[in-house]
């Protein structure tokens, strides 16, 4: 595997779900892989999750780490073809990105859509420019348009939660003060489509998905009414794709409460994290013994380990020839 964006890249899902339970079972099982090997984390923007759970996964496999946050530790990068670098940024992505890849083995990315031009967004030019620089295997931390660790973490958690053969499963939009990314609802939409699950996504007018994503998906306008009979609930804030970048609404009526998971098949709660309390979802769902967000966060170190350790393998083959 050379790089790590979509569900494609990861080939049959069942197998690496088959994966991710082997590593759950035997964390420590494939320790000598990761040996003299070295992983390197590029933050463009903040972190929590991802940051801590990817260490801990290439821990768990014996590598060694390296964590550098563009803004704070390291030349401001342009990333733009073609300008005169006559601004406060230095250095080109153009070589700093091949620079980093002669300091390691495998590079993750963690670079969020910056809303100034959907197409440039959706172009998703910077983590393709390490894609093609690099000369490494690339994982996405969080590009523009999508986040896959957090998605295949996220099919991990229900696999293990599920109750029925194929679960009824809603996305639904929740309030928030501040204009978020699409790229967790896109990854989960689309890593969703490839799992044995019924799904439906309920939204405010005008929170519509790329077409790409909506596509085959079954829609709800009225969140009651796609709640009913649900066996998850996962809420998230994503700003408007076709007003790009707007907050339309921040109606609280959205946000997911007692009330609203009472509509259910007593459907457990999800959330990537970090979640704005009492705006996403009330501090009762979140505390109840149905929420899965710890769980979830948990299961971070596990999509993580399984992408390191086939990138590794391929590493490995490829020495060995
Ligand atoms: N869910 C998630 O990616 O969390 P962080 O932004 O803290 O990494």
């Amino acid at each position: 595997m050379q790089r790590f964006l979509t569900p494609t890249d990861i080939g049959e899902l069942q197998k690496a779900l088959e994966d991710a339970h082997a590593v759950k079972a035997s964390p420590y099982a494939d320790q000598t892989l990761g040996k003299n090997k070295t992983l390197l984390l590029i933050f463009f923007n903040a972190s929590l999750r991802t940051r801590l759970s990817t260490q801990r996964a290439a821990m768990n496999l014996g590598m060694n780490v390296i964590v550098l946050d563009v803004n704070k530790d390291s030349w401001k990068l342009e990333t733009e073809t073609g300008v005169i670098m006559d601004s406060d940024k230095p250095e080109h992505i153009k070589e700093a990105v091949p620079v980093m890849g002669q300091y390691c083995d495998i590079i993750g990315v963690r670079s969020f859509a910056k809303f100034e031009s959907k197409e440039e967004d959706y172009s998703e030019s910077i983590i393709n420019q390490f894609i093609n620089y690099s000369g490494v295997p690339v994982i996405s931390l969080e590009s523009a348009t999508r986040h896959p660790l957090q998605a295949f973490a996220d099919i991990i958690t229900i696999e293990e939660n599920k109750t029925t053969e194929r679960p009824k499963v809603v996305l639904t939009w929740a309030p928030h003060p501040r204009a978020l990314p699409q790229a967790v609802p896109n990854s989960f939409v689309e890593w969703m489509k490839e799992a044995d699950v019924d799904l439906t996504i309920t939204h405010p007018e005008g929170y519509e998905l790329a077409p790409e994503f909506m596509e085959g998906v079954n829609f709800e306008a009225d969140q009651n009414i796609a709640f009913k009979n649900a066996d998850f609930i996962y809420a998230k804030n994503w700003a408007s794709y076709n007003s790009y970048g707007k907050i339309l609404t921040k109606d609280l009526s959205w946000t997911v409460t007692e009330e609203k998971m009472a509509l259910t098949n007593n459907a457990k709660f999800m959330h990537c994290l970090p979640v704005r309390r009492n705006m996403i979802v009330s501090d009762k769902v979140i505390e109840s013994e149905n929420s899965l967000v710890i769980p979830q966060a948990a299961n971070r170190v596990v999509s993580a380990q399984v992408v390191l350790q086939r990138m590794l393998q391929v590493i490995a083959e490829e020495e060995d020839f």
